[in-house]
């Protein structure tokens, strides 16, 4: 789930947090953390934003407490070493950290309740399942996004379209991205979300349905 300008950047022409979404923005991305037992964050993200984006509204904290789930889902950082300043603000966030490392870390990193290997995507995400994290969500940035999309373990996108014309380089899906294929996606939702910011959310292929919010 990505907040998007109109020319399809998620960051500005320097980097960095380009502050695009609204308040209807902000709704939609906590609704698709409420569903997801935990979440996927690019390391460059959490570097460059020090926190990841935690559930406020009462009726989703209410709906997870009701379902018996923790508030928040579990935050997983996605790194090849597990570098990740200690001093960032996300180590004092009030959820559970885990951590997926491609690489072997030359000290097991601080601050994670777990570390597990990520030999690929479909192993890692197997694992996590095993784990009880079922249903993952991916926060970004645009380097995590093409790698799974490379994988193809991207079943949905949900874009918040934005009324902004960033330019730069900052495509939400970086150039030269391999394995996005052809097959058109398939829309599963628009909403108006007022501040002239449209959601849009795409399952993958002709046949499914992306995954299933209304359990959640
Ligand atoms: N508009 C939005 O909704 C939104 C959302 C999120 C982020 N953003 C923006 O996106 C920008 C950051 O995006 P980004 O593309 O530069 O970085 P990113 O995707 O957040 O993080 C890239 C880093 O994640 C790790 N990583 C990604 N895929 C991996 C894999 N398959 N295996 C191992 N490690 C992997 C690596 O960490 P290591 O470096 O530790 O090896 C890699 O350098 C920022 O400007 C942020 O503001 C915007």
């Amino acid at each position: 789930m990505l907040a998007v300008s109109l020319d399809g950047r998620l960051a500005p022409p320097e980097g960095g947090a380009a502050q695009l979404g609204g308040r209807g923005d902000r709704r939609v991305l906590e609704e698709a953390l409420a569903w997801a037992d935990g979440c996927l964050i690019g390391a460059e993200t959490l570097r460059r934003h020090g926190t990841t984006c935690l559930i406020h509204a009462p009726d989703l904290l209410e709906q997870r407490a009701r379902q018996g789930r923790p508030p928040q889902p579990v935050a997983i950082a996605v790194s090849r070493l597990g570098c990740l300043p200690p001093e960032l603000p996300f180590f004092r966030q009030p959820l559970e950290r885990w951590l997926l490392v491609a690489g072997q870390p030359a000290e097991s990193p601080l601050g994670f309740l777990r570390t597990l290997p990520l030999p690929n995507w479909p192993e890692a995400l197997a694992q996590l399942a095993r784990l009880g994290l079922e249903r993952v969500a991916v926060l970004g940035g645009a380097r995590l996004a093409r790698s799974l999309l490379e994988a193809d373990r991207l079943d949905e996108l949900q874009l918040t379209l934005c009324p902004r014309l960033l330019g730069g380089t900052h495509l939400w899906l970086p150039p030269g991205a391999t394995g996005a294929g052809v097959s058109p996606w398939r829309l599963l939702e628009q909403r108006t979300l007022g501040g002239d910011e449209v959601l849009l959310r795409y399952g993958r292929g002709s046949g499914g349905s992306g995954p299933d919010r209304s359990s959640s």
